[in-house]
């Protein structure tokens, strides 16, 4: 530890000292350290496919990359199923919220939404009328940039011949669009939310 102070065994014993060091160590500890231990756990997760989620999204943010995405979609890509290891509610939905600060708008949309225009494939393992989910988002703006998400990234990245880069590859893009706050208050945030789109999110689930 490099100190004399001693590990903290229960908090409830926690020297001023202990707490201290203890404040500052989680201090050293960025949203992109831990952005990055979850993508790494997803390399022990494979439901049901013959990658496991971490390679399906190394797969899916080169895709994008090959493609000319700039860092805010590449980490968008890497980072869209990241909530695979926490399955509580919609992973799309916990995706984007955790890329929401640090992304524009069309990325935090496209990001929430990729599990709608995925049922275009995964629909016939789904109850229910959903192959044409994608439909409801025809008139956002951000609508094309996420059919080609899950057309041309997301849904052929499950490929065991492809050439997929390691996780550090993209490890400072992740280090410098989570080191990063963009304004909430920007128009560019207050534009996506114009009232047809806030209509519809009783139905959505928005
Ligand atoms: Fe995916």
């Amino acid at each position: 530890m490099g100190d004399d102070i001693p590990p903290i065994s229960q908090l409830v014993h926690a020297t001023p000292a202990q707490l201290l060091r203890l404040k500052e160590a989680q201090h050293a500890v960025s949203k992109a350290d831990c952005v990055l231990v979850a993508l790494r756990s997803l390399d022990e997760l494979y439901l049901g496919f013959s990658v496991s989620q971490l390679t399906h999204s190394l797969q899916t943010a080169a895709r994008a990359e090959a493609a000319g995405a700039d860092p805010e979609l590449v980490v968008g890509a890497l980072c869209h199923d990241i909530a695979r290891v926490l399955p509580v509610g919609s992973h799309a939905v916990l995706a984007a919220n955790l890329l929401r600060p640090h992304v524009r708008p069309e990325v935090y949309h496209v990001i929430r939404a990729h599990w709608h225009f995925e049922l275009r494939y995964t629909a016939t393992f789904v109850e229910g009328d959903t192959a044409d989910a994608r439909k409801r988002f025809r008139h956002r703006p951000w609508h094309d940039l996420a059919a080609r998400f899950a057309d041309e990234w997301d849904q052929a990245s499950f490929d065991l011949g492809y050439d997929t880069p390691p996780l550090s590859h993209f490890e400072g893009r992740v280090r410098e669009v989570f080191g990063r706050y963009r304004n909430m208050a920007d128009p560019a945030w207050k534009q996506w939310l114009r009232p047809p789109y806030r209509q519809m999110r009783h139905v959505l689930g928005f």
